[in-house]
């Protein structure tokens, strides 16, 4: 298991001895400072698209996702100072689906709180989901770091007020991946503003982690890797020294560097989307990724799927992976070169081939 203040080899080996008996996307955030007694971690799970079939019937294979990440998270130690739950809670909004959700939840020891991703918002604009998880967008200061939760899945009024004969039809048409009639996610002028005020109060030298569903950059708009307004919410953020992004949605590993902004992509315990680049033939737009993982598969659910711990202590990328027969590995910013390297980057001839589209 690992250790509070843990080095890299603690934790890739207790983590190693986890993979053994199981991989579940399960991460834990330490944050570490010149004060090794001001140190923490927290933990983070994100997207179990919980799906109600009929009645008390569950899909089961997305059930199993969440409760066996709640059960090993349970199992930290030391025990995490939190937990985040990153967004896609549930699959298509239903109330017998937050309701599951909040109930597989309620079996965490700790303190958590709740991302909005676009399949918990979409059926009633969150109103059933806030009554459980409080609101959309908040903040709160947590031992000398700030934290701010946005709800980054709203889009244009016109898409979401007067386009779909019905609130049904429109958590669908939401609800796919790979969907033209979608519409882009965005942050909005009204939280962006809220952000702005948010941040007036706190200083330039305080370290701030945002949450957020779907990515604050721009990687693939056909699947809405995406947040429209992306750049105005980084300008908020750059005048900070040290910002960690950490968001979910995208149910793959991602990372980035932008300025003093680091962006983690956390894994997902329902799925993993396969990589726009090797299903979609898709250009993404990650300004350099360094680690261009063997692609997910989705007929297998735990491809793609581990632990990583994420080190926010300097506002840089630094990720240490331990993946489902995978090597383990770590990212880390490299103040030669400014971004992020992967210590185990794939020689093109070793990955595998991208899949033909059909
Ligand atoms: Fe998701
Ligand atoms: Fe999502």
């Amino acid at each position: 298991m690992c250790k509070f203040h843990t080095t890299r080899r603690d934790f890739l080996k207790g983590a190693g001895a986890l993979a053994a008996v199981s991989t579940l996307p399960v991460s834990l955030v330490e944050l570490a400072f010149a004060d090794t007694a001001k140190n923490f971690t927290f933990a983070y799970i994100s997207d179990s698209h919980i799906q109600h079939v009929k009645g008390t019937q569950f899909v089961r294979n997305w059930d199993r996702g969440l409760i066996r990440a709640v059960a090993e998270t349970n199992l930290l130690t030391p025990k995490p100072d939190f937990v985040m739950f990153g967004g896609d809670l549930a699959q298509l909004g239903k109330k017998e689906e937050l309701d599951h959700g909040a109930e597989l939840l309620a079996r965490l020891n700790y303190d958590f709180k709740c991302v909005m991703g676009e399949h918990d918002y979409y059926l009633d604009l969150g109103e059933y989901w806030s009554k459980l998880y409080g609101p959309h967008y908040y903040s709160w200061d947590h031992k000398g770091v700030h934290f701010v939760t946005l709800n980054s899945v709203l889009t244009y009024d016109e898409w979401t007020h007067e386009r779909w004969p019905s609130a049904e039809q429109r958590m669908l048409e939401m609800a796919g991946l790979d969907n033209p009639n979608g519409s882009p996610f965005m942050v909005g002028a009204k939280q962006r503003e809220w952000l702005r005020q948010d941040l007036e109060k706190v200083s330039r030298q305080t370290p701030v982690v945002v949450f957020s569903h779907s990515p604050i950059q721009k990687i693939y708009k056909g699947w809405n890797f995406w947040t429209e307004d992306a750049e105005d919410v980084q300008a908020l953020l750059q005048p900070f020294r040290d910002v960690t992004v950490v968001y979910g949605h995208v149910h793959q590993i991602q990372y980035n560097q932008i300025g003093n902004i680091s962006f983690n992509a956390v894994m997902a315990t329902a799925w993993p989307w396969p990589y726009p680049e090797s299903y979609a033939q898709a250009v993404h737009h990650l300004p350099k990724v360094t680690i261009p993982m063997n692609r997910a598969d989705p007929f297998f659910e735990r491809d793609a799927t581990g632990w990583q711990l994420i080190d926010i202590d300097t506002g840089r990328v630094s990720t240490k992976y331990n993946l489902y027969n995978n090597q383990n590995r770590v990212v880390a910013y490299n103040p030669e070169t400014g971004r992020p390297e992967d210590t185990v980057f794939q020689k093109p001839e070793a990955r595998i081939s991208p899949q033909v589209h059909y």
